[in-house]
């Protein structure tokens, strides 16, 4: 008799499961997980205190339409209440967004890298995927609007995009958004949009009034603490909105994820201020290491120094000194790459890499002048050092 088992869509043989960031266990058994960009801070106590008093209607079903929260969105935000549609997370609001766009034999946009959901939730709608490769790690709008087709009914752009944390701005998204047809739609995803320090970096909610085409993406998930409720929302103009209600799992935002949202946006001010203490350390954290970096390897090229001047059986302070700093001149131009690397948009890169590469370009110069007579040192060479240094 033929094996006989359930039927399942073939899409599901395409790909596997999303994969959430990585949970981790600290040896004394406390965690800081924040492999999935969540914010570091729990819940602010007035917040708590209305998820604790939302358990009390836990036997009734949430209000389907979130029309309480629906309303603080658009008062916050001076938008009317129906440009706004709640979901369960924004990764919920995208699978609604597609389920009312796209299907077998439409077109999604997105680039690659980007947020991790994108290709899954795309397949999952039947749709095609038409992947944009990023280019220094941004997006490439110019190649994305040269691959919108007549088929193209969604193109994704993540700003700032997750992993790379680039950004696209002002000019060049106008510039895109003027070549998108009025048929396709433009979700601008903006789940970090409260960590943007640059001010050429537009608010996609700006930018979608004007624009029936546009729509945006915002979650309660990072900036307002709240992952573990699970609400988003889109922003777009009433088609659309209403297209992505009519796509919502029935009552998917719960009660106590409603009231949290709404107290969190009460609270903003406060969590903002959060939101300025991560994005400060993360720029603490971009421009201070490179310094630490050279800190620690620039006295460390002096190990080498004494060991040379010690094996030439050389025991000159004068030499010494001459020979460390020579080290140190050479680590220099390798040093100075991190330091721009660093203050480009990479900043979540290499960081221990660069550590590293200082510390062996340090020895590696050692081993260079090793390589030489330090009395037959190029005397320009020597003198130069001297006028810079003093020494
Ligand atoms: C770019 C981007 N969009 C959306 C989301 C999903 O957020 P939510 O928790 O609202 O579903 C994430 C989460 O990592 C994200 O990085």
């Amino acid at each position: 008799m033929p094996a006989q088992s359930p039927r399942f869509r073939s899409v599901l043989d395409q790909f596997a499961p999303y994969r959430p960031g990585g949970r981790v266990a600290s040896p004394d058994g406390r965690s800081f997980k924040l492999s999935s960009n969540e914010s570091p801070f729990g819940p602010l106590p007035s917040v708590t205190e209305v998820i604790a008093a939302a358990f009390a209607d836990v036997n009734r079903y949430p209000d389907n339409g979130a029309a309480e929260l629906t309303e603080a969105i658009a008062r916050r935000h001076r938008i009317p209440p129906e440009h706004v549609a709640v979901g369960c997370g924004s990764v919920g609001v995208t699978q609604q967004l597609l389920a009312a766009a796209a299907e077998p034999g439409a077109e999604v946009v997105y680039a690659w890298r980007s947020f991790e959901a994108y290709p899954l939730l795309v397949r999952l709608a039947g749709a095609d995927e038409v992947i944009v490769p990023i280019r220094d790690e941004t997006h490439d709008l110019a190649a994305m609007a040269d691959a919108i087709t007549p088929r193209t009914r969604v193109v994704f752009v993540c700003n700032p995009n997750n992993p790379t944390g680039t950004v696209v701005r002002r000019v060049e998204l106008e510039n895109f958004l003027d070549r998108v047809p009025p048929e396709c739609l433009v979700v601008l995803d903006e789940a970090y949009a409260e960590y943007v320090r640059d001010p050429d970096v537009p608010d996609g909610l700006g930018l979608y009034r004007d624009r029936p085409n546009t729509a945006v993406l915002r979650t309660f998930s990072k900036a307002y603490g709240l992952a573990g409720l699970r609400v988003g929302f889109l922003v777009g103009h009433e088609p659309v909105a209403t297209a992505v209600r009519k796509t919502l799992l029935p009552f998917s935002v719960n009660t106590i994820a409603q009231a949290a949202a709404i107290a969190s946006l009460a609270a903003e001010a406060e969590l903002l201020a959060r939101a300025g203490q991560v994005v400060k350390e993360g720029l603490r954290h971009g421009r201070i290491r490179p310094w630490v970096g050279l800190l620690i390897t620039r006295p460390l090229a002096i190990i080498p120094a004494v060991l040379i001047i010690g094996i030439r059986g050389n025991s000159s302070v004068t030499d010494l000194l001459v020979l460390s700093q020579v080290i140190l001149a050479l680590q220099l131009p390798f040093a100075m790459f991190p330091l721009l690397h660093f203050t480009s948009s990479r900043k979540r890169m290499g960081k221990w890499r660069n550590g590293w590469f200082l510390l062996l370009t340090g020895w590696g110069s050692a081993l260079l002048i090793t390589a030489m007579d330090i009395d037959g040192l190029p005397a320009a060479f020597k003198g130069a050092w001297i006028v810079i240094t003093g020494h």
